[in-house]
């Protein structure tokens, strides 16, 4: 058994040792649930400009640690800052979420530049370096990236939504304006990513959230490829650990654990965590899996779901942490139950 006590455990873990206990952060851990993130949310008018305020992102990001202690931050940023840096116009509007104007059409494609993309997101680099500069050394930093398709089905959309097919009609008939986009957003995602790791973050991870629902054609073009491209590119230039969440892609999983290409997997809600563990865990290692909806629910629900995903993945290196993130209504104080459960205190 491993030392906990030694320098970051979930590092150790992501390096495929075993843990007395799995280390643990959530998806969303800085947001809306916690007050104290609101109190600072509400000196900025919006959010993108709070994003890029080194000094409270840093604040929002440590935030959680302070309450729960979980092995990890994550940096507090959006994966809708890239498409700004390409050149689309994008704002977050009060009750309705992210609005990029205008919606992407082929000759728009072509308007936009990843020439010194990464560049323009430096006050993110500054806010990695900060958070780096006060996190214990036995905590771990997460940067992060939306990636290329996930963010792709937004820019051709224009706002968010839980229907990505228009970004998926748009890769049909348009396939060099879409081809176009993805190395853009290759190419930017893999410097900021580098940048982040320069700047001090320890691991990276890949957001794919919307790959679920595409054929495997599409699954390989648009979601597979160009994350294994990120991926080659970043670590030929930094030696970081990478976890890429292809959200909903059931077991088209398998083909992103055989591509070998990241030390990480994180698991969504729905996935047969047996499966997982004997199908993925030997190519990859597992994070995540819990469903958030059961921490606004809390009590026994919680617990017991919590122990069966920490049986299962017994003995093995894993990361504990949701299936996806939390909601807002998610009391602050299940939160702390759910820390101590699988802390087993
Ligand atoms: O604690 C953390 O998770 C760190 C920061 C973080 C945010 N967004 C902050 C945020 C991270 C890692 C993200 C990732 C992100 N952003 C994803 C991938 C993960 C996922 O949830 O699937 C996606 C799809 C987005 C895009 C996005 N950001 C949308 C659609 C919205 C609006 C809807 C919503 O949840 O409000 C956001 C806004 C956003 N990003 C908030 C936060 C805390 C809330 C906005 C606010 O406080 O005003």
């Amino acid at each position: 058994m491993m030392d906990l006590n030694g320098s970051k455990p979930l590092m150790k873990v992501l390096g495929g040792h075993t843990a007395d206990r799995p280390p643990f952060w959530f998806m969303r851990q800085a947001g809306r649930y916690l007050p104290e993130y609101r109190e600072i949310r509400s000196r900025h008018p919006g959010f993108i400009e709070f994003c890029f305020s080194p000094e409270d992102a840093a604040e929002v990001t440590l935030q959680p640690l302070r309450r729960y202690d979980m092995d990890a931050a994550i940096l507090f940023a959006d994966i809708l800052l890239i498409p700004g840096a390409l050149g689309q116009n994008v704002r977050f509007v009060k009750g309705e979420g992210p609005l990029l104007e205008p919606s992407l059409s082929p000759t728009l494609v072509s308007r936009l530049s990843a020439e010194g993309a990464a560049d323009r997101l430096s006050p993110i680099y500054e806010t990695v370096a900060r958070v780096r500069r006060e996190l214990g050394d036995n905590k771990t930093l997460i940067g992060f990236a939306g990636s290329p398709w996930t963010v792709a089905t937004y820019m051709i959309n224009g706002r968010g939504t839980k229907d990505p097919s228009a970004a998926r009609v748009f890769a049909y008939r348009e396939p060099q304006a879409m081809a176009d986009l993805m190395e853009m957003l290759v190419s930017s995602t893999a410097e900021y990513l580098i940048r982040q790791a320069e700047a001090g973050a320890d691991v990276l991870k890949l957001f794919d959230s919307w790959a679920a629902g595409l054929p495997e054609p599409l699954f390989d073009l648009l979601c597979l490829r160009p994350n294994v491209e990120i991926a080659r590119r970043v670590k030929a230039k930094v030696d970081v650990p990478i976890i890429y969440f292809p959200k909903g892609s059931g077991p088209l999983y398998l083909k992103v654990a055989q591509s070998g290409a990241f030390d990480g997997l994180a698991l969504d809600t729905h996935m047969p965590m047996d499966w997982a563990k004997r199908e993925l865990g030997p190519k990859a290692v597992l994070q995540g899996g819990m469903d958030p909806l059961l921490v606004v629910e809390g009590g026994k629900a919680m617990r017991d779901e919590a122990e069966r995903l920490i049986a299962t993945f017994e003995g093995t290196p894993y990361i504990f942490n949701l299936g996806h993130g939390f909601v807002p209504e998610t009391p602050p104080e299940h939160v702390a139950e759910l820390s101590r459960i699988i802390k087993g205190i």
